[in-house]
């Protein structure tokens, strides 16, 4: 597994971030020969229709060109699925992109799976799998010597989970932060504004922060997810979202923030990983405190027992900021898997 220069990947989802991905790819990869001393050979990607599978490597250029290209290419295939076909494919790492089901992970769960169990490593920008089967998924990837990375998955291209390495001489005690990046903004206008919860969700769909359904914003879900995956890889908990403490945001009136800035204090929606609990809910923080981030803006603090409070801000959504988290994580299999 990505032993020599030439390392092999498939690409499942060529959505939004799949396409950033490839895109990105494209722009480094002369940078990746020269600096980490591999290509990276595209043999495979998968759509919700088809596949475009060729074993002497897909050219990124004419693909890119116009994305339309894929159902046209000459080895383009219909109607097959991409848990069906992984096992035929010679491939070192599998990189997966698909939308999720919240509730239960699927299809990028089962894509994970399959990878896994064909000893291939596998790369997703998928919450859900990992906030519902963080600890199958682990056994699983341990069981076939296999890596699985997923930074993507958490504030896109914040390093937030790879932080840990870097952190490795230290000990976390506790995580503190805001994963959600629509509720941040929702707040944030409310506080400023004095408008209300719904005036500020509508603004939020029309500047395309908020889903045309928020329901897994708004609710706390999506936090609570992130905040799982987080306190697992932080704190080698094994939690599940089952775990976590939620409220949303729904309920914040303009009220309640005018109250707060009496005594000079903001409303912000925390996830928090504490002494072995999980809670993501709406609580007063002091106007000057470096939580009181503003607009779509994700943080993560975490609290060392040696070196105090380390933060990192960033922005938690987009194409290219996760495609680069998903670049990061396939340089670092690599490395690894070099023995570096
Ligand atoms: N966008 C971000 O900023 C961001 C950041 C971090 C993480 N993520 C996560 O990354 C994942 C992808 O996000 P995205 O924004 O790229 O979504 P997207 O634009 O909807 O792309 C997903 C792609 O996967 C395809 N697809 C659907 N079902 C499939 C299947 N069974 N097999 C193969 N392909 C399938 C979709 O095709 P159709 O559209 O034709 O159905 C689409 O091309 C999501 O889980 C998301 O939560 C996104």
């Amino acid at each position: 597994m990505c032993k020599g220069m030439e390392v092999k990947i498939c690409l499942i989802g060529m959505g939004n971030v799949g396409t950033c991905f490839l895109q990105l790819l494209k722009e480094k990869q002369d940078n990746i020969r020269v600096n980490f001393n591999f290509n990276c050979k595209l043999v495979a990607i998968f759509e919700y229709d088809g596949a475009l599978i060729d074993n002497d490597g897909i050219d990124l250029d004419n693909l890119l060109d116009d994305i339309t290209n894929l159902r046209k290419n000459q080895y383009w295939i219909s109607n097959v699925k991409a848990q069906d076909l992984i096992s035929t494919l010679d491939i070192d790492i599998c990189i997966e992109t698909t939308p999720t089901n919240p509730n239960t992970g699927e299809p990028a769960l089962t894509h994970i799976k399959e990878a896994l169990n064909n000893k291939i490593d596998v790369i997703s920008s998928n919450k859900a799998p990992f906030y519902l089967h963080y600890k199958k998924i682990q056994d699983l990837a341990e069981k076939m010597n296999c890596l699985v990375k997923f930074e993507a998955t958490v504030a896109s291209c914040v390093p937030a989970i790879s932080i840990k390495k870097s952190l490795i001489g230290n000990t976390i005690s506790r995580i503190r932060a805001i994963l959600n990046g629509t509720n941040n903004y929702i707040l944030s206008r409310m506080t400023t504004e004095g408008i209300s919860f719904s005036v500020a969700l509508k603004e939020a769909q029309e500047l395309g922060y908020a889903e045309t359904d928020p329901t897994l914003d708004i609710s706390g879900y999506d936090a609570a997810g992130k905040l799982v995956i987080l306190s697992n890889e932080l704190l080698g908990w094994s939690k599940s979202i089952e775990d976590v403490k939620i409220k949303g945001i729904t309920k914040i009136t303009p009220h309640a923030l005018e109250l707060a800035k009496i005594d000079d204090y903001v409303i912000k929606h925390l996830a928090i990983a504490e002494e072995n609990n999980l809670i993501v809910e709406p609580r007063l923080v002091k106007r000057d405190s470096l939580l009181n981030i503003q607009g779509t803006l994700n943080l993560i603090e975490l609290q060392t027992k040696y070196a105090g409070s380390i933060i990192l801000i960033g922005k938690g959504a987009g194409g290219f900021e996760a495609a680069s988290a998903i670049l990061n994580d396939l340089i670092s299999i690599v490395k690894k898997r070099r023995g570096f």
